[in-house]
């Protein structure tokens, strides 16, 4: 088995992630998040506000409708350029994007030897659309948002009048994105529904702004994820050639993860100029500017975005995360991300006087740590110790005969297996600096 099928496995078995609408024989591209992907997804969805909102200034939080009226749509261009390059295969019309050339590669296999060709590549628009309304011929054509950026764009004025904040300044926004991918797959990689994590951060509109704040951003972007403990050898920068560019961007970069299927984009930093509050300008007939009191000019702010999908993420942090030692699976995850922070044990699970004494300690640390604390009392405590490395808990609790004397407890340390003794009067606190909550 390769790492991602381990993975792919690992994902199921212990309740990360379902493919979506399993029973009915699932719908591609859509993912269900089981108990543990839930937290896992929360925690990168927490610590990406915390960054973003709770520790600056000047950026503020937003959370717009999914559905918009579809001039939204016309005037971010998505309509007319939210496109990928489709052919079909002659032989049986599967179809592909004309640009994924080892997916291409693959199918010409399934032919076993067939020369295929390839129609000519089609304009595809990957826009969801949902119809809207109770009256059947009257209803309104809308369309899930592509990307959840617009929603920020188009309450610019609201959040203007509604705050005092100044240029610059930003708006971060986590939500749901829809786009009718040709060809999902890679997992979560390419989905049709996923998540994305974004700022919008509004600057003059002068070269050296713009120059310095993307320098900026990048570097922000790129140390988060560090600071997540993503191994700093498998990230890298890429530019955007011309042709690859979004049609709103001015300049775009991607942070890229080396995963088993090469190097993927998984956040992009962009340049997005003054398109999206200059079209929306155009189209609503409302006034997009800014008013700067510095120069006594109004101007459209210019726009550097940073755009991250949650569900790249939280697949590329598994896959960083993921070890194997001789005898044990281990999910090295940042404890900040571990689904389960701790777990706890009673050394044997048919001694009441352990079962008692471990049952007070684990609820309290239930009470007093907003995550996830787990309960094992079943089989031998090695295995239950390999069954939480394999989650990626960082911390299991195992209350034993000493302490029903002394009042002392083990913390074993998922990465080294290392254990140490504690006061049970002091375990809460410990655990809090090791977790690094
Ligand atoms: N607002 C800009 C924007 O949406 P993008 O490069 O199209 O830019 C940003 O998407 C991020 O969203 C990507 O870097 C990726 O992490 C995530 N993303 C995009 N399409 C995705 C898909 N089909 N499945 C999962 N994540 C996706």
């Amino acid at each position: 088995m390769t790492v991602q099928e381990k993975i792919v496995s690992l994902c199921k078995r212990r309740g990360f992630i379902y493919p979506g609408s399993e029973i009915y024989g699932g719908l591609a591209g859509t993912w269900d998040y089981g108990p543990l992907g839930v937290e896992l997804k929360n925690n990168i969805k927490r610590f990406f506000w915390q960054s973003m909102v709770y520790e600056r200034d000047n950026i503020v939080g937003l959370d717009s409708a999914i559905l918009m009226n579809p001039q939204v749509w016309k005037a971010s261009g998505h309509v007319q350029a939210f496109v990928d390059p489709l052919v079909e295969c002659k032989i049986c019309h599967e179809r592909f994007r004309a640009d994924q050339i080892e997916e291409k590669k693959v199918h010409q296999k399934l032919h076993q030897g067939a020369k295929i060709s390839w129609t000519a590549p089609k304009e595809f628009n990957l826009l969801v659309e949902a119809k809207l309304g109770v009256v059947e011929d009257a209803k309104q054509k809308v369309y899930l948002r592509g990307e959840i950026t617009q929603g920020v764009h188009i309450n610019f004025k609201n959040i203007l009048d509604s705050t005092r904040l100044t240029i610059p300044f930003g708006v971060a926004q986590i939500g749901k994105a829809f786009r009718n991918e040709i060809t999902p797959g890679n997992f979560t990689f390419r989905s049709r529904e996923f998540e994305q994590m974004e700022l919008q951060y509004y600057i003059k509109p002068e070269n050296k702004e713009v120059q310095k704040w993307n320098e900026y951003w990048k570097k922000e972007r790129m140390n988060w994820y560090f600071s997540l403990g993503m191994n700093n050898k498998r990230l890298r920068f890429r530019k955007h050639t011309d042709s690859e560019r979004a049609h709103y961007a001015q300049d775009a970069w991607d942070i890229e993860y080396d995963s088993p299927f090469g190097w993927k984009e998984f956040e992009g930093i962009h340049n997005r100029g003054n398109w999206d509050l200059g079209q929306h300008q155009k189209y609503s007939g409302v006034d997009m500017s800014f008013f700067d009191q510095e120069i006594n000019k109004k101007y459209n702010p210019y726009i550097i975005e940073t755009s991250g999908g949650v569900d790249r993420a939280a697949f590329f942090f598994l896959i960083d995360a993921y070890c194997e030692e001789k005898d044990r699976v281990i999910l090295k995850l940042h404890p900040k991300l571990a689904p389960v922070k701790i777990a706890v044990f009673p050394l044997l699970g048919n001694k009441p006087d352990l079962i008692k004494k471990a049952k007070g300690i684990y609820n309290d640390l239930k009470s007093k740590i907003s995550a996830l604390v787990a309960w094992d009392d079943r089989g031998n405590i090695g295995k239950r110790y390999f069954s939480q490395d394999e989650i990626g808990t960082p911390f299991c609790i195992t209350i034993d005969f000493q302490s029903l004397k002394d009042n002392t407890v083990t913390i074993r340390n998922r990465d080294t297996t290392k254990q140490d003794r504690v006061k049970i009067d002091d375990l809460h606190r410990i655990l809090q600096t090791r977790l690094k909550l």
